[in-house]
């Protein structure tokens, strides 16, 4: 059973203090039978992991080098984020490969690194709607996870997790379209099968993101393969991001309200 994850990407928003007040909102308000995280800016991981104390939210780094120590002004080392209390690391963000040219073979390094650091990899993809028009399915994706997932084992693959991330849906106004959000996450699936073993392949969550808000995440989360949220611009307000991971109980309350 697939335990789902619902994540707040950040991106380069909130500082140290906000950063820590909204811990503080809603650290005693998490569901129990779903994982969550936040990935905020990397100086605000530390003191959000200590404002979380032992409430069960997952702090997440949004990127990290793939070095292990030494020269890299202005990288920051799997290392010291484990150190910060990073229990995952976002690797191949499609802003990172857009605005800043990583490639496969950079989030693979990075990849192998997270698994040797003892963090585990959240692996992001993406795609962009007239290759998938053009192949009928997410060829692209694909070939990113082929390369990214070059040197993993089986049993390294089950713990990792990957979001599938159409790039015309994140951050634009286009609406999270639940079809396709399944449609991307079996194709991966499906691939994962192929290239490991079903088995494998059934225990690896994969997640949508792209758009996702309070009122279209109950629609996406029960989609068979789609086990979990990656959210950007919905996650910043402490309401919306309560909301979006009480979906399962707000479900219920308006299912009651019907009868
Ligand atoms: P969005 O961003 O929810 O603002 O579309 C998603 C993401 O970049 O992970």
């Amino acid at each position: 059973m697939r335990k789902p994850f619902i994540i707040a990407n950040w991106k380069m928003n909130k500082d140290v203090h906000e950063s820590m007040r909204f811990v503080e909102a809603i650290k005693n308000k998490l569901p129990v039978d779903q994982e969550i995280g936040i990935a905020p800016q990397a100086v605000s991981l530390y003191n959000m992991k200590l404002t979380a104390g032992n409430s069960n939210l997952q702090i997440i780094a949004q990127n990290a080098s793939a070095q292990a120590d030494g020269p890299y002004t202005g990288e920051i080392s799997l290392r010291t984020l484990v150190d910060a209390g990073a229990t995952y690391v976002m690797l191949g963000h499609l802003e990172r490969r857009r605005l800043f040219n990583e490639s496969n073979l950079v989030i693979n390094e990075k990849v192998l690194a997270a698994l040797d650091a003892g963090i585990t990899p959240i692996i992001c993809t993406d795609e962009e709607m007239v290759q998938t028009e053009i192949n009928g399915e997410i060829h692209y994706v694909f070939q990113q996870l082929k390369t990214v997932l070059n040197g993993v084992s089986p049993d390294q693959l089950k713990d990792i997790v990957i979001s599938y991330e159409p790039s015309w849906a994140v951050g634009s106004k286009h609406t999270a379209n639940p079809d396709i959000a399944e449609a991307g996450c079996r194709q991966i699936r499906q691939s994962l099968a192929d290239s490991y073993n079903y088995d494998v392949a059934d225990q690896v969550r994969i997640l949508y993101g792209g758009s996702v808000n309070p009122q279209n995440i109950q629609e996406i989360m029960a989609k068979p393969n789609v086990d979990g949220a990656l959210i950007g611009r919905a996650s910043l307000d402490v309401n919306n991001f309560l909301q979006m991971i009480n979906y399962q109980q707000q479900a219920q309350l308006q299912a009651a309200q019907a009868i």
